[in-house]
């Protein structure tokens, strides 16, 4: 039988999951150890159905899988008794109360009814509805309503707590309480956070590892703080006239080049590299106002990576959104 490895919650071996002919997970195998962990891919990657297979909510064509030692195929039960799971849609019954749905979540769970109801009244503070828990979830904003999710989900304060999109159609204040709840959870329970986003921000504020799925398959499985060796290091170039001609005569002597307008950047092939930008510069006559290693930001190393796969990304805005998007790549 297929056991988990010393150190890991989450462990899958040649995890394959077919919607009929669509191949939706491509044979995963997959470690993950405690901690908050982001997952991101785009539109159709396979993200949800991870998750659902792991809670052991759908059947999965082949493979194994185990979550906290349980069988992801047999003791799905065991597993979401363990787990918290906020899912992408909207699981609220809207004609209910948001103590009564906590409440009744947590029955579900297998609660008594009175601990259920404390921990509901806990769990609703801690999600920022305090004083909103006695009105109907149809009078919620998309915010309270995924705050109500997440009380749901973390009432019987589980070991693993999974999020898909939690910030999805949340404004600027409701996302970042959201994203400091999640944070606060897994610092204070020192458990486990699985968060699933189209955005790199997200995950960033969040989360201390990141695993990036791509057509099923997984392409990035580290900490984040590893994720910049995964590409190669660039200097910055910023060219006063003749951008055009410079990118050109970077191209002609072998270097590769990323323009974004006045702004060059040249991966770094050796030790030479910066003297061969600077000869060239000066052999085509344009000025460089200003030069210095690139230190690209995630968003930045998640689009190289896509591009790599060949996935086709035509821009960030595709994927994700940002904040700190530092110039288009087509600009
Ligand atoms: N019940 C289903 N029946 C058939 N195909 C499905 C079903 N659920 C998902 N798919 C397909 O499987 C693939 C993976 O879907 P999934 O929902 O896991 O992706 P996702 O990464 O969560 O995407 P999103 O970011 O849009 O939520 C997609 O191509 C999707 O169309
Ligand atoms: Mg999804």
């Amino acid at each position: 039988m297929f056991r988990l490895s010393e150190g890991f919650v989450i462990e899958t071996r040649d995890l394959r999951k077919l919607y009929g002919p669509h191949l939706a997970l491509d044979d995963v195998d997959i470690q993950i150890p405690r901690g908050a962990v982001g997952i991101l891919g785009p539109n159709g990657a396979g993200k949800s159905t991870f998750f659902k297979c792991l809670l052991g909510l759908i059947t999965t064509t082949s493979g194994e899988g185990s979550v906290l030692g349980f069988n992801i195929k047999t003791q799905g039960d065991m597993i979401r008794s363990r787990i918290g799971y906020m899912p992408e849609y909207d699981s609220l019954d809207p004609d209910l109360n948001a103590i009564d749905q906590v409440r009744y979540a947590g029955e579900l769970l297998g609660m008594n009814p009175a601990a259920a109801m404390q921990r509901a009244h806990e769990v609703l503070e801690y999600v920022g509805l305090k004083d909103q828990r006695y009105r109907k979830i149809e009078s919620f904003s998309t915010g309270m309503k995924q705050a109500t999710k997440l009380a749901c989900a973390i009432v019987h304060d589980p070991e693993i707590l999974i999020c898909d999109e939690p910030t999805n159609g949340l404004d600027q204040r409701s996302r970042d309480f959201m994203l400091k709840t999640l944070r606060r959870t897994v610092d204070e329970g020192g458990g486990t956070v699985l968060m699933s986003s189209h955005v790199m921000d997200d995950v960033q504020e969040v989360c201390d590892r990141v695993v990036l799925i791509h057509k099923g398959n997984i392409v990035v499985n580290r900490p984040i703080s590893d994720l910049a060796d995964q590409i190669e290091k660039e200097v910055e170039a910023v060219i006063w006239g003749g951008a055009s001609k410079m990118e050109e005569a970077l191209q002609a002597d072998g270097l590769k080049v990323r323009r974004m307008g006045r702004v060059m950047r040249v991966t770094l092939q050796d030790e030479n590299t910066i003297d061969r930008v600077i000869s060239i510069a000066a052999k085509a006559e344009v000025q460089i106002r200003e030069l210095r290693e690139y230190e690209p930001d995630l968003e930045d190393i998640f689009l190289l990576i896509m591009d790599k796969l060949g996935a086709r990304v035509k821009g960030a805005s595709e994927l994700m959104t940002s904040k700190h998007t530092g110039g288009g790549r087509n600009a």
